[in-house]
């Protein structure tokens, strides 16, 4: 196939914090060759404890700001922002915007009880969209909605296992695991990286679910339809940007990419 110039352009990707990671992860892995752009929006995380306006005007400025870097895709690796913003989004840009929510349809499938659990922030909690899903996905299922407040700070503080990140998780899961949930939903994308702890505390027989996979496909799947593939040989390079000045989140940022890693600083 051959390039067109707009084939060559990044793909951006963005999510209130270091959470969008676990998705870039698996977008890089499936599409090696394309030119990546991620912004974490640290400086104004959590998204979810926050009004539906300040995620949508975050959004907006940051799809701007990727519009700007000549984007050819846009992928919203936040529940959040794509709960309340990832229409206002579609109506405003020509390309391809890419969402993730809550894995609702396959914790329906692989749940034997009949009860699941969605684990996320108070925003996607309340959202249209989750409830949507849920009458869409679940009519015969028992859905355990359970915002997790202070959870999205340990990540982006690179807590993932201390004392007091496993009290929160403790206390967020018993109400699913005493109602007989078989499978927990990961619906914040920050909350991948708390998986190993969050298993020590459930046990291995609960099913963790995640959507950095599926979306990474369903990406895979618009470009595809749109010719939009990367078709160079070399691999793709990733640039990293960070809305707040502290080093603290650009640390965190190396340490969950796992590679040494450059990491700009964004003001808008
Ligand atoms: N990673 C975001 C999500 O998937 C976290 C939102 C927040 O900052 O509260 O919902």
């Amino acid at each position: 196939m051959k390039n067109n110039d707009i084939n060559i352009n990044p793909i951006g990707v963005f999510d209130s914090g270091v959470g969008g990671l676990s998705v870039l992860h698996e977008i890089h892995k499936l599409l090696p060759h394309e030119e990546l752009i991620y912004i974490a929006d640290s400086q104004h995380a959590p998204y979810g404890d926050r009004s539906i306006q300040h995620v949508q005007s975050r959004s907006q400025k940051i799809a701007d700001f990727l519009l700007t870097k000549n984007i050819k895709a846009l992928v919203v690796a936040c529940n959040t922002a794509t709960a309340e913003a990832v229409d206002l989004l579609r109506e405003q840009l020509s390309i391809p915007v890419i969402g993730l929510e809550p894995a609702i349809k396959p914790g329906v499938k692989i749940s034997k009880t009949g009860v699941i659990g969605v684990l996320a922030t108070q925003r996607t909690i309340q959202s249209e969209r989750l409830y949507s899903l849920t009458i869409k996905h679940a009519p015969h299922t028992k859905v355990i909605a359970q915002a997790c407040p202070g959870l999205v700070e340990k990540v982006e503080a690179n807590h993932l296992d201390r004392y007091d990140t496993r009290l929160l998780i403790k206390k967020y899961t018993a109400p699913l695991l005493e109602q007989n949930a078989d499978a927990i939903i990961l619906g914040c994308t920050h909350y991948p990286f708390l998986s190993k702890t969050i298993r020590m505390i459930v046990g291995k027989e609960i099913q963790l679910i995640e959507t950095g996979k599926p979306v990474a496909r369903q990406l895979q799947r618009i470009l595809r339809q749109q010719h939009l593939f990367n078709s160079r040989n070399h691999r793709g390079m990733i640039q990293f940007y960070n809305s707040s000045d502290l080093n603290q989140h650009k640390n965190t940022m190396q340490q969950l990419w796992l590679k040494k890693i450059k990491v700009f600083s964004l003001s808008i």
